[in-house]
């Protein structure tokens, strides 16, 4: 295996799961990467390390740069199984290793793992000298988990950002030059909209404590260092964790005998006699995860169901369930739907967009059956009412 450096003396000893397509229910389409790195100087560090099954390739990159038991410090930015993974395996060839991590990270390693380890815990804002270059260290908490902190070398001017700034993308290329922004643009922000979206606040938190650091090369736990594009990523995710949204509208449905998506199609006509952007998704056809990416950009967004059993669609209701979790603010909706009896399932959604606290300035569109030209064309002028509102 070649080395690959991403600056002098720091490695990239990462593994690629070129066959994730699973991540605790997030489709990653594209694969993933653990990215751990290796530092040598006076001190050798290994920041992170890679879920357990890649341990072997993330050892054969350690060992071609150096033996594993001069490892001196494991630095667990983060507790979470990708990341924390191999170090159990890994102490086991660098015995004399100390773990660093924050004082959650202790508490959640010594969870998971069950042995008493070596730990360095520090507090955020400590320093760490290792030679030629001190880490510093700033707590991150809930950018994931309460444990994350991220790692910065004043001298390299790098962070080590651990979970922020990761794209699931499976590849060969280390950079995001080699990738380009319109794929990486794409894939962080799935990124944020299915892992970050709820702790908009701690982002923000955390973009103000490395704001006053020099930085000219983010390297996260997943996906390509960024050096080129680092103005471009910092500036989204600014935007992302302050909710600031497009003037675009996301429709999203199932259907059961085509009544719903009559009325999909009747409310994108009118947004686009508006000139509203808009983005159709069908439950049936795409994934949860990906229509997340859609909504972490969207101002206006459409939800509708038939009823079924008295309710909506199940598809629906893990759509909904998925999306309070992650609860996008300041979002304006409309619930619609369609029925023959019954007709629980627009009132229903409508109840989730409330508890959202999203704008509603229209009432629900519930159709009888099947609906006719007329109503198409009355569905039609209520989503000519909503692009307006939208535009303003
Ligand atoms: Fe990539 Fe929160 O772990």
């Amino acid at each position: 295996m070649n080395k690959i450096a991403i600056k002098p003396g720091i490695y990239w000893v990462g593994g690629i799961d070129w066959q994730l397509r699973n991540f605790h229910g997030y489709l990653t389409q594209r694969g993933s990467t653990y990215n751990a790195y290796l530092i040598v100087d006076e001190k050798i560090v290994l920041v992170d390390t890679v879920k357990h099954y890649l341990f072997e390739e993330m050892l054969s990159r350690i060992r071609e740069i150096v033996d594993p038991s001069k490892i001196d410090y494991i630095l667990s930015n983060h507790v979470e199984m990708d990341h924390s993974g191999s170090i159990p395996r890994l102490l086991e060839l660098a015995p004399r290793a100390r773990v660093i991590t924050s004082p959650p990270g202790e508490k959640g390693l010594s969870r998971h793992y069950k042995r008493e380890w070596d730990f360095q815990v520090v507090e955020s804002g400590g320093v760490l000298d290792i030679g030629e270059r001190t880490l510093q260290f700033v707590h991150t908490p809930m950018v994931h988990w309460p444990d994350n902190m991220v790692t910065y070398s004043a001298s390299d001017k790098l962070l080590f950002s651990n979970d922020a700034f990761g794209q699931h993308i499976a590849t060969s290329e280390r950079f995001d030059d080699e990738v380009g922004w319109d794929i990486l643009k794409q894939e962080a922000g799935k990124y944020y909209a299915n892992i970050v979206f709820p702790y908009g606040a701690q982002v923000k938190n955390a973009l103000r404590a490395v704001e006053g650091l020099e930085i000219d090369m983010i390297a996260p736990s997943h996906g390509v260092v960024w050096r080129s594009l680092v103005g471009e990523i910092l500036r989204e995710y600014g935007k992302w964790a302050n909710g600031e949204t497009e003037k675009k509208a996301l429709i999203v449905y199932d259907t059961m005998w085509g009544s719903t998506e009559k009325v999909a199609f009747a409310l994108m006509e009118g947004l686009a006699e508006e000139d509203i952007h808009v983005t159709i998704r069908n439950l049936n056809t795409s994934h949860i995860s990906d229509i997340m990416t859609e909504v972490l950009t969207s101002r206006l967004i459409l939800v509708g169901s038939p009823t079924l059993n008295n309710g909506m669609l199940p598809s629906m209701g893990a759509f909904l369930t998925y999306l309070s979790g992650l609860r996008p603010k300041g979002r304006m909706g409309l619930a619609f739907g369609s029925y023959g009896w019954g007709g629980q399932a627009a009132g229903e959604i409508e109840k989730v967009l409330r508890e959202l606290k999203w704008e509603l300035p229209l009432d629900k569109i519930n159709v009888k059956y099947i609906p006719d030209l007329e109503e198409l064309e009355e569905i039609k002028a209520e989503g000519k009412k909503l692009g307006k509102l939208v535009k303003k």
